[in-house]
């Protein structure tokens, strides 16, 4: 490898104000984007982009780069951004800003084992530089499916466009999920990355970073008094990570199968939501310090001694979803009749430390469930005693804490309460925070914060590898215990999945709530 410039930018008063209330201003810059005929380009990164520039977020002469197989020109390419943005953008369309970002729109056609093909792009780059002024600072995006890393990463090596041109610019690698299917796949992704990629200059997208209420969680806990002193086991039963969708796997069959609801989500979003939930408070909010504590929640998690009582997959079969006939996985086109793989599930951790000790935290995840949510309940324990004749509190159940990560943003405290009347009736009564009451600004989406940060060199919202290293320790034994033992479990579309879930939680003496 030769030299490298540091990943962060020297201080520059616009894009690191020293007053928080100014907006961080991306530098001179470009995107290049790998796999950018695909959904997630058109549906969320495209979209981004021109929100950052509408929102005065991105340099005058940001670059945006495509790169695909396709028989495009540059307009065609164009064409392409212009319809995602129409469709999906969160801000509305504004001409002069659509003129501006345009006008650094460029595309690369070849395959990715295409020598000239990537000559091409090094002189696109390049001329990029000169009329865009984007100053050789450039992020390469891999939206592609993961057997594809190792050619565009050795690629970019060996045209020279990982290599920063000169000491004052940046080049950065972004990588989607999924990061590998178990741990050795894993280990072998990150290998050919940091071959090529100082580990600064890596930023591995896990989009639930990204969103508001993700990081609301650090604000509700560290910025406030009430919450952080009930935050641990002499007060917390135990807490449920619920992440339900009600979509199928769509078009997806030829990542989804073999993958599954808990490669696929539970160890990346829902570790890094149990990690931020259950994390000491981090000495500051910059990378290193955040990935400290979170490593040390990851590192301490305990699997059930017993993973047939404490863990559960399934799969959605045919059914009723809001009015709609829904066919089962098995029916779904590309997906074989005698697939395992799993659509929904469940597992039972814990974390061994003294904050935790004894408190399990459930997980669930699944695809074509009752409706979309993801939510983190803070189930309370019981008063330890109640003075009132026992019919008063036949209905008052656990306190809890619930962060509404999506949709519906925001917070609810459920607690007891007096039913108006003559006689003492303790009932349960919600009390409510909603994003959309408290303040006036719709929240960014996801992957514009994400995007901006990658181009400012911030990397706090990004899992390092040590991370993803901790969660597939974390999930590769149940995936093993699952592969051995036979055929998930089954449950209708538009339930809330199979009964073998709510009899794990029974055996707990709990139950499963209903978001
Ligand atoms: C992705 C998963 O990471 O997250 C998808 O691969 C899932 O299967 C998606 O549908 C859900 O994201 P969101 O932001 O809609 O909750």
């Amino acid at each position: 490898m030769t030299a490298r410039v540091p990943a962060v930018w020297p201080a520059n008063p616009l894009r690191d104000p020293q007053d928080r209330r100014l907006p961080r201003i991306a530098g001179p810059s470009g995107l290049v984007i790998f796999g950018v005929t695909g959904d997630l380009s058109r549906k969320k990164l495209m979209p981004a982009i021109y929100d950052l520039a509408n929102r005065g977020l991105l340099p005058p002469g940001f670059a945006l780069t495509g790169f695909a197989r396709r028989d495009w020109a540059d307009e065609d390419f164009g064409q392409v951004v212009y319809e995602a943005v129409k469709e999906h953008a969160r801000t509305p369309f504004r001409e002069e800003v659509w003129r501006q970002l345009s006008e650094g729109f460029r595309f690369v056609q070849g395959d990715f084992d295409d020598d000239e093909a990537f000559d091409q792009l090094r002189r696109t780059i390049t001329e990029l530089d000169e009329k865009q002024g984007t100053h050789g600072n450039h992020a390469f995006y891999l939206s592609v499916p993961p057997k594809f890393f190792p050619v565009v990463v050795a690629q970019l090596k060996k045209h020279g466009l990982a290599d920063p041109p000169h000491p004052d610019s940046w080049r950065r690698a972004v990588i989607e999920k999924p990061f590998g299917r178990d741990l050795p796949t894993a280990v072998e992704l990150n290998k050919i990355v940091d071959d090529v990629f100082p580990p600064e200059a890596v930023f591995r997208i896990d989009h639930y970073l990204g969103k508001e209420t993700v990081q609301n969680i650090l604000a509700l806990r560290f910025a406030n008094t009430m919450f952080e002193p009930l935050w641990n086991r002499s007060y917390v039963d135990h807490v449920q990570i619920t992440m339900a969708e009600d979509i199928g796997i769509g078009g997806r069959a030829g990542y989804y199968d073999g993958i599954g609801a808990a490669r696929d989500v539970i160890q990346n979003h829902l570790l890094q939501l149990l990690a931020l939930t259950a994390m000491e408070e981090p000495v500051s909010f910059d990378a290193d310090s955040l990935v400290a504590e979170k490593l040390k929640v990851l590192n301490s998690i305990k699997l059930p001694d017993d993973l047939s009582a404490h863990t559960v997959r399934a799969q959605y079969t045919g059914g009723w979803q809001g009015g709609e006939l829904v066919c089962g996985y098995l029916e779904e086109d590309g997906i074989s009749p005698s697939s395992r793989t799993d659509t929904y599930a469940a597992i039972k951790l814990e974390i061994e430390n003294r904050r935790w000790a004894g408190v399990p935290f459930y997980l669930r995840t699944g695809k074509r469930l009752g409706r979309r949510v993801t939510e983190i309940a803070i189930v309370f324990q019981r008063a330890p005693h109640l003075p009132f004749d026992e019919t008063a509190t036949e209905e008052l159940g656990q306190n809890a804490l619930v962060i509404r990560v999506q949709p519906d943003e925001g917070m609810t405290v459920r607690f007891g309460s007096k039913v108006p009347g003559t006689a003492m009736e303790v009932r349960d009564v919600n009390m409510d925070f909603a994003y959309g009451e408290s303040f006036t600004e719709s929240s960014p989406e996801a992957y514009e914060r994400l995007l901006l940060d990658v181009l400012l060199g911030d990397a706090p919202l990004f899992p390092r590898w040590e991370e993803v290293e901790a969660s597939w320790k974390i999930l590769d034994p149940i995936e093993q215990y699952w592969d051995k033992h036979g055929r998930p479990d089954e449950y209708v579309s538009g339930t809330w999945g199979p009964g073998t879930a709510d009899e794990m939680l029974a055996r707990d003496g709990r139950s499963w709530r209903r978001p």
